[in-house]
């Protein structure tokens, strides 16, 4: 890798429990373990029984790369799977319902009842596998996941970013030398296996122009609960109506544990929820770097013509 990895690797700084990352640009804080990057908060505990961990044959995952629309979908299956859970009631954080695999590892997944979901932003080869389970894999074009990326490090105050530049973090970025990596990778090791009957592909962009037969194909995807939910005109609209980005805002503190604690002040997880917001932030210079990579590492596979609109330069 270029100039920044060789920094990252002389500065890393031995914890008690996880080797920290500072980066020499000021970069958010990281996490190293066997030579992918993870948060700071992913303990060699954690890491081990990931590894280890034997998903049972009904577990749904939501695997992304981050800030691609994880939690919408999670709100969305949430649901799905459990009939009772709705985002108003202030005992039933989102969080709870959907464990986050590299902040809990698979201890607390153990003890979860079935049918469990669980959420990660691992790469399809380090991602716990059962050709049973379903998989749900959710992307987004990149100009916005860089934008939206670089908030959510800003507002999360274990990254130490709260004053990080955006040109800081879209070198590092585009250097994959953030947490779960590069972004191109992340998305074509899943493509490379996306016509597995378990794995379903869902673009965040389809989710935002048309939520109801996505979430119909979600529902008939997981089957069970999940499609009697969906075929059901009333129950599966009051899924789209707690999924919706309004009402999602609205109950933004329900949707984690410790929100006071982990976000900086004055903060928004649920920040524009739309697309080419990208347009707002990022240079000329910026956007074609961005475009120079997708062709560099997506010629010649499905995604070679995703995302034209959203991701031209043209003025809107
Ligand atoms: P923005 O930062 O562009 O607003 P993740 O959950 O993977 O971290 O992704 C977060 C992004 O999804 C944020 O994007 C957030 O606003 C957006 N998002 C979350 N819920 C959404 C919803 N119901 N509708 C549309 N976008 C949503």
């Amino acid at each position: 890798m270029g100039e920044i990895s060789k920094d990252i690797s002389s500065t890393l700084q031995a914890n008690e429990e996880v080797v920290e990352i500072l980066h020499p640009k000021g970069g958010p804080r990281l996490n190293k373990m066997d030579g992918q990057i993870l948060p700071i908060f992913t303990t060699p505990q954690i890491w081990k029984s990931i590894k280890e961990m034997k998903p049972r044959n009904s577990d749904v995952f939501i695997c992304t790369y981050p800030k691609s629309g994880t939690t919408f979908m999670k709100q969305i299956c949430a649901q799905l799977l459990d009939n009772n859970y709705r985002i108003d009631q202030a005992n039933q954080k989102l969080d709870l319902k959907t464990s986050s695999l590299e902040k809990t590892g698979s201890e607390v997944i153990e003890v979860m009842p079935d049918p469990r979901l669980i959420k990660t932003h691992l790469n399809y080869n380090l991602a716990p596998k059962n050709s049973e389970a379903k998989y749900i894999y959710v992307v987004r074009n990149p100009k916005d996941v860089v934008v939206s990326y670089y908030f959510h490090c800003k507002l999360f105050k274990y990254y130490g970013f709260k004053n990080g530049k955006l040109d800081v973090f879209f070198d590092i970025f585009l250097a994959g030398e953030v947490e779960w990596g590069c972004y191109f990778e992340h998305l074509l090791s899943w493509l490379t296996h996306i016509d597995e009957p378990n794995i379903l592909l869902i673009k965040y962009e389809d989710m935002l122009e048309d939520i109801d037969a996505i979430v119909k194909k979600i529902g008939f995807f997981i089957g069970g609960n999940a499609a009697e939910t969906v075929s059901n005109t009333i129950s599966l609209q009051q899924v789209i109506e707690q999924s919706r980005f309004d009402s999602m805002k609205e109950n933004q503190d329900r949707l984690f544990v410790h929100v006071e604690s982990y976000f900086e002040g004055g903060g928004n997880f649920m920040r524009k929820g739309c697309k080419r917001d990208w347009k707002n932030y990022l240079t000329r210079e910026q956007s074609e770097r961005i475009d120079q990579a997708f062709v560099k590492h997506l010629t010649g596979t499905i995604a070679e013509n995703w995302w034209k609109e959203e991701m031209k330069w043209d003025e809107d």
